[in-house]
């Protein structure tokens, strides 16, 4: 945390190095920040192409006992990347887990609110949640590929969703998401191991390559790369990047560096409500909300 904030404000006096003090945001600011009591989000919720829409979400635990998110409203732009960010316990992954209707696996928790995709409401009552969370795919904090081998892991989604009718199908369509995946060259001589034998970032690809055999439109990344080394992160980050082109992605980091690398637009959550939203560039650079600027440098969390 302490590596991320020291990076973002050096980022800040480089910046400000290159174009002179009077474009940095942190010396010579052109707006008053909206004051920590104002809880209402600032920025813009909405884009031109959402894929997703997010209105009014709340989320409650312990059969309605504890609030954890109030009132959420958000677009998941097509083709973009959006960084979820804020202290431990703000909501983040519980917002998450509301965009393909994980929550519904935990006891006592109720969503409210209406969530989109492409128009359609997936809290409708005849959506089935089975299909839905193929299209909107999830990759979660620590690797977590089946006990079977990498070749199963990767044909077991598009086998029990009928995407494959005969084995060079399912050949076919395996080698093409771990090439995605970026694993393809790694793993092609023994697709018959286990999965669990492979490294941790390697897991972290198979589960990749696992969402996107399903021919997802939206992935939803819960800090996948918290588990994970240097390297290993840094290749996820570029496979992220280079998904971008097919998928929208939400993620979820603790990292603001990770956040600056990967994202487009970024949204900061506090105690369960969404304070900021904004390309990611000016969340970080600019903020417009007191209590972003407390935690992007370091005040908070
Ligand atoms: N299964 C659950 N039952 C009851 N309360 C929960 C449950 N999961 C989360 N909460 C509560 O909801 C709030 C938000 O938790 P959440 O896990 O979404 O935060 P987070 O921002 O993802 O935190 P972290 O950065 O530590 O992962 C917290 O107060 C947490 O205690
Ligand atoms: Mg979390």
């Amino acid at each position: 945390m302490n590596t991320d904030n020291t990076t973002v404000q050096a980022k800040a006096r480089h910046t400000a190095k290159q174009n002179g003090p009077e474009s940095a945001p942190s010396q010579k600011r052109s707006h008053r920040l909206v004051n920590k009591e104002n809880r209402n989000t600032v920025g813009k919720k909405n884009v031109e192409n959402p894929k997703m829409r997010c209105e009014e979400v709340s989320v409650f635990y312990d059969n309605g006992a504890t609030k954890a998110i109030n009132a959420v409203s958000l677009d998941i732009g097509s083709n973009e990347v959006i960084s979820m960010i804020g202290p431990s316990g703000c909501g983040k992954s519980t917002f998450i887990r509301c965009l393909n209707r994980m929550n519904d696996t935990i006891d006592g928790c109720r969503v409210e609110g209406r969530i989109f995709l492409e128009g359609k409401n997936i809290y409708d009552k005849d959506v089935d949640v089975v299909p839905l969370r193929a299209q909107i795919g999830m990759v979660f904090q620590k690797p977590n590929p089946f006990p079977k081998s990498i070749f199963d892991n990767v044909a077991y989604g598009p086998r029990i969703h009928g995407l494959v009718t005969n084995r060079s199908e399912t050949e076919e369509l395996v080698e093409k998401s771990l090439v995605r995946a970026g694993l393809w060259n790694e793993v092609k001589d023994r697709l018959d191991q286990p999965g669990t034998g492979l490294s941790g970032g390697q897991q972290q690809r198979l589960c990749i390559a696992r969402t996107i055999a399903v021919n997802p439109e939206v992935i939803l990344m819960d800090e996948p790369c918290s588990a994970l080394d240097p390297i290993a992160t840094a290749i996820i980050e570029e496979l992220i990047d280079e998904l971008r082109r097919d998928y929208s992605i939400a993620i979820v980091t603790h990292s603001m560096q990770q956040a600056s690398r990967v994202s487009q637009r970024t949204a900061y959550f506090h105690l369960g409500d969404l304070i900021e939203i904004g390309p990611t560039e000016q969340i970080f650079l600019n903020p417009l909300h007191q209590l972003t600027q407390d935690y992007i440098t370091g005040r908070f969390g």
